[in-house]
């Protein structure tokens, strides 16, 4: 199965900006996963294709249109397409790498990238947009949010992560940071590695990650210790 992901922006241009690098972009290459940015405004009103007007109610700003959007969202996906549709929006549910996981062992996403102040509410209903945050700070847009979510997605698609063992021990599996790193040299500006690292013993060096990986989780993420308790 090939993750397809399918972008609705006024900025097509964006992408696959910084996913053509690195591990994703060669996955793209290869044909691990597609990449689809469509121009929302294709489907603006009238002569100047407004994909945008001032809110009900007054206010500052420009919210998106629900017809404009609509049509954009229809014109990408069939009757049969049965993956999820997001919208990047501050509003939303937060990502996680849960979510994440749940996204990458689908068979892709419909991402809808917000600009101005908002999108209609009345779209977002209708279409059952699922809004999802990168975070508790504004962007000037989805189309940022949006690549980072596939980054986290990308890089879990089977086959793209090559022998790096698919992040067993990375932050946030099993609930934890992740335990400091090592390499030569074995002394730099007088510090020196953590000996039980190059004692050969492979039983104290698991235990000696994991009670790193617990202490630094507790300082600097007790929340995610409360969230691992729940499981
Ligand atoms: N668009 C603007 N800010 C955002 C955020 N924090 N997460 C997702 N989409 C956004």
């Amino acid at each position: 199965m090939t993750f397809h992901a399918t972008i609705l922006t006024l900025y097509p241009e964006m992408f696959p900006g910084p996913l053509a690098h690195s591990l994703a972009g060669r996955a793209l290459e290869r044909g691990d996963w597609t990449l689809e940015a469509r121009q929302i405004r294709e489907f603006g009103r009238g002569r100047h294709r407004a994909v945008d007007d001032t809110p009900a109610g007054g206010g500052a700003g420009m919210v998106m249109r629900a017809d404009v959007v609509a049509d954009a969202i229809d014109a990408a996906i069939s009757d049969t397409d049965t993956r999820p549709r997001l919208m990047m929006s501050p509003r939303g549910r937060p990502l996680t790498q849960d979510f994440v996981r749940d996204l990458a062992v689908g068979d892709g996403a419909l991402i809808l990238c917000g600009r101005f102040e908002g999108v209609d509410e009345r779209v977002i209903e209708a279409r059952s947009l699922m809004e999802v945050s990168i975070g508790d700070y504004v962007l000037s847009g989805g189309e940022m949010a949006a690549l980072t979510l596939l980054d986290a997605v990308v890089r879990l698609l089977p086959g793209v992560m090559g022998n790096q063992q698919s992040g067993t021990h990375e932050s946030f599996e099993g609930g934890l940071l992740e335990h400091p790193h090592y390499t030569r040299p074995a002394e730099w500006e007088g510090r020196s590695i953590p000996p039980v690292l190059t004692s050969g013993d492979h039983g104290a060096i698991v235990r000696w990650r994991r009670d790193e990986a617990e202490h630094i989780t507790k300082e600097r993420r007790p929340d995610l210790l409360k969230d691992r308790e729940r499981r």
